[in-house]
């Protein structure tokens, strides 16, 4: 079936609006990812990298976009043969001259230099990280759709502990820990390969994450970013909760000048693309969030979240802001204690 996505028109084997994680399948197409995409055409139009692989092609729309729409050559790699064929197909029909290539991503890796490798696997990125860091080319770009959403969150603690080896626990917090998991994970693993990562962008969307990092080799970077990486003690930001979290990322998930240098073309404006970028704006305010749900835990009143802002605002005199990782979510650089007592809950 045929599906225009970005400037891209794509026949895939999977139905396209079909709404769910997606199915594996020649040819895996998965609309739900479309904004993941729109993003990745934002990021590789600001960063400019030489060389993008899309490493899991799939219907090769990622791939296909980022010839289309960003002017940085790109070279799509896929494993299983149908959905190649497939991607050669797609390639043509969009008037492309792309390289791809059916393998193993890695083998391309090892060939070839690539500055800019995105990976979107189903499931975990964990297998392909080590040889990822190897072989890219550095500085360059690094950037994981992860979609083991019950690992890195800890609904499965088995798979947390084993994949992972760090210590979350599912519930309200449960998303901003995820991507800080994942954060710290990709961080250590660039520093067992004597290299060190910034994060550029990262978000929660429903069934994924995703991140976006910047990978440099250097030991002296990689000590000095594992200072970022800790345990972090729930009661500064939870009335309920008060064990200790990780080992997770404790340092920035965004870059202001990255997210400042994202120019929305017209026809990619909507609404949810508008509001994720404008809340990531003030995700680093602080680690975690206060939770309403949390904070007034017990108390039969709950207020409209506009009021909740409000009322900070106006008591303490500082800035608050929603978080995209819950509806009922605040950032604010104000101590708990502090927030409590504009809310009147002591
Ligand atoms: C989740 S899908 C990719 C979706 C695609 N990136 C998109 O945005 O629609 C994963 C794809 O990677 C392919 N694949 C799995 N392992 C691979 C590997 N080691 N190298 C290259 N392709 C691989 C699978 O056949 C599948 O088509």
């Amino acid at each position: 079936m045929k599906t225009r996505e970005g400037l891209a028109e794509i026949e895939t084997e999977s139905d396209p609006d079909f709404i769910g994680p997606g199915r594996a399948g020649p040819s895996f197409y998965n609309r739900l990812q479309s904004l993941n995409r729109d993003i990745t055409v934002l990021i590789v139009s600001a960063l400019k990298p030489s060389h993008y692989m899309d490493a899991f092609g799939g219907s090769g729309v990622r791939g296909i976009r980022i010839g289309l729409e960003t002017g940085t050559e790109s070279f799509i790699a896929e494993k299983n043969r149908s959905s190649y064929l497939a991607i050669l197909e797609n390639i043509k029909n969009n008037g492309l001259s792309i390289a791809s290539y059916n393998g193993d991503f890695i083998r391309a890796i090892r060939e070839y230099q690539f500055d800019f490798v995105d990976l979107d696997p189903y499931g975990t990125v964990v297998p392909y990280l080590d040889e990822t860091i190897n072989f890219m080319k550095k500085p360059g770009y690094l950037g994981i759709t992860a979609t083991d959403l019950s690992a890195l969150t800890g609904s499965s603690q088995g798979s947390l502990r084993r994949r992972y080896g760090s210590s979350v626990k599912p519930g309200l917090w449960m998303h901003e820990n995820g991507i800080r998991n994942l954060i710290s994970y990709v961080a250590r693993r660039a520093a067992a390969n004597d290299c060190s990562i910034t994060p550029l962008l990262s978000f929660w969307k429903g069934h994924y994450y995703r991140l976006f990092v910047r990978l440099i080799r250097g030991r002296k970077g990689a000590d000095r970013m594992l200072n970022y990486i800790g345990r972090f003690e729930m009661s500064t930001v939870s009335v309920k909760e008060s064990d200790f979290i990780g080992p997770i990322w404790l340092g920035k998930m965004n870059s202001a000048e990255m997210l400042n240098s994202l120019t929305v073309p017209d026809y990619l404006k909507k609404r949810d693309l508008e509001i994720l970028l404008d809340r990531l704006k003030n995700e680093d305010r602080m680690i975690l969030f206060y939770d309403t749900r949390d904070l007034y835990s017990g108390k039969p009143v709950i207020n409209s979240m506009e009021s909740v802002i409000l009322a900070i605002k106006d008591s303490l005199d500082r800035d608050v802001f929603p978080t995209h990782f819950s509806t009922t979510g605040i950032k604010t650089d104000c101590k708990r204690d502090d927030v409590m007592k504009a809310l009147g809950m002591t």
